[in-house]
């Protein structure tokens, strides 16, 4: 492979970094869990932080006219999928998971139902237990039939009380781009039995060629109406940190619906993370590009050396983000495959049983690293599985 600026990786600075994913663990682990690349900062994000210290401009911030993050998001819709949107539809907050628990909060009830499709972020079943709703599962498809939305099995789910589905597309663990013929068919049941759409697309960024992510609220207006999309560029460019999301109403209703809750409940956002998600947004297309090249290197890798070194582990490509799901249910490791690679590899995953029912037996890894830190995590893996 062609040498990259995203080689150039060293194991003692990223021990020295303060972030969770160099901290939980102990120091001869390497992590491969939390979804934080190792990859340092692109040169927009390293410029909106360098504009904000040289005029030491830490002060309150000022966007009510109007809000760089908002704008760049709009700029970004409408250049990537002609989707026009308009900027007071749109709010900025920490984080995605704000959103939606504002959302849970706001559009059911303690026992109502809410759809996901499983395996999922763990976060999501979190907040379903929370809240007091009731998870209304509909798993995807098989791996073999490449983790296909199950339309008819989402129709027999959804109850007199679903009230919410919780969509992630791209899907994480498993990578999944959904097709345009998939969102319409869930978007049709949406509209059939009036349940609201929150579409959390925080993985938007991160497509590998041959797959196109489309926005669910872009594709008709009878979706766009009964969904509030929630995105940020924190996967993409590595910012999480920075605590900065954007949440985009589809309707008035849901604008209103929104701003009914008491104004000092939403907190603010940081004006850093507004300028940094603006610059990621507007100058960051030619470093994605780079990083999208070298994570499809990376998958293969995972993919190739998943088959020859890790006996019965299986794996597919993901057709988005830099997150593998790996099917260690072969292993006869017990329930617990991440805890088998913790003690025996010294690398941390994350174990597949948190992200729901149908994610026992599997782990996920976490490939956004140098190669020669990748082939270091994978070599000790197959030695743990050999040995
Ligand atoms: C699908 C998904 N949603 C939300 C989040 C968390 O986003 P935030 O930190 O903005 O709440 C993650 C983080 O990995 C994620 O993968």
């Amino acid at each position: 492979m062609v040498n990259s600026h995203f080689d150039d990786l060293s194991l003692d600075e990223l021990r020295g970094r303060q972030g969770a994913k160099w901290s939980r663990y102990a120091p001869d682990v390497l992590p491969a869990w939390v979804a934080d690349m190792d990859f340092k900062a692109p040169e927009p994000i390293r410029a909106a932080l360098e504009e904000v210290a040289a005029l030491d401009d830490y002060g309150y911030p000022w966007f009510r006219e109007q809000n760089p993050a908002v704008d760049a998001y709009v700029e970004l819709m409408a250049r990537r999928h002609g989707w026009v949107l308009e900027p007071e539809r749109i709010h900025t907050l920490a984080d995605v998971l704000q959103g939606i628990q504002l959302f849970i909060e706001l559009a059911s009830e303690p026992g109502d139902g809410i759809v996901i499709q499983t395996p999922i972020y763990p976060p999501f079943l979190m907040m379903i237990d929370d809240n007091d709703r009731r998870l209304v599962d509909n798993p995807l498809g098989s791996a073999a039939e490449g983790y296909p939305l199950d339309i008819d099995g989402l129709r027999a789910a959804v109850d007199e009380r679903t009230r919410i589905l919780l969509l992630c597309n791209p899907h994480n663990p498993t990578g999944r781009v959904f097709t345009r013929s998939e969102l319409e068919a869930l978007g049709e049941l949406a509209v059939e039995r009036d349940l609201l759409i929150l579409s959390d697309e925080i993985h938007q960024d991160l497509i590998y060629p041959g797959h196109e992510h489309l926005p669910i609220a872009s594709l008709a207006p009878e979706f766009a109406e009964r969904t509030v999309t929630l995105t940020s560029a924190t996967k993409s460019f590595n910012i999480a940190g920075l605590r900065c999301a954007v949440i985009v109403f589809g309707s008035q209703r849901l604008a209103e619906q929104f701003h009914s809750i008491p104004r000092f409940a939403l907190g603010g956002v940081s004006s850093v993370g507004v300028r940094a998600t603006a610059n990621a947004w507007r100058h960051g297309q030619g470093w994605l590009d780079e990083l999208m090249a070298y994570l499809d290197a990376n998958r293969r890798h995972v993919e190739s050396r998943v088959r020859s070194d890790l006996g019965p582990v299986t794996t597919e490509l993901p057709e988005s983000t830099f997150l593998a799901w790996l099917d260690c249910r072969d292993l006869e490791v017990g329930t617990a495959p991440a805890e088998f690679f913790h003690d025996k590899a010294r690398v941390a995953l994350n174990d597949g049983a948190d992200f729901g029912p149908h994610g026992a037996g599997f782990v996920r890894l976490n490939f956004a690293t140098s190669r020669a830190i990748l082939d270091q995590i994978l070599d000790r893996m197959a030695d743990a599985v050999g040995s």
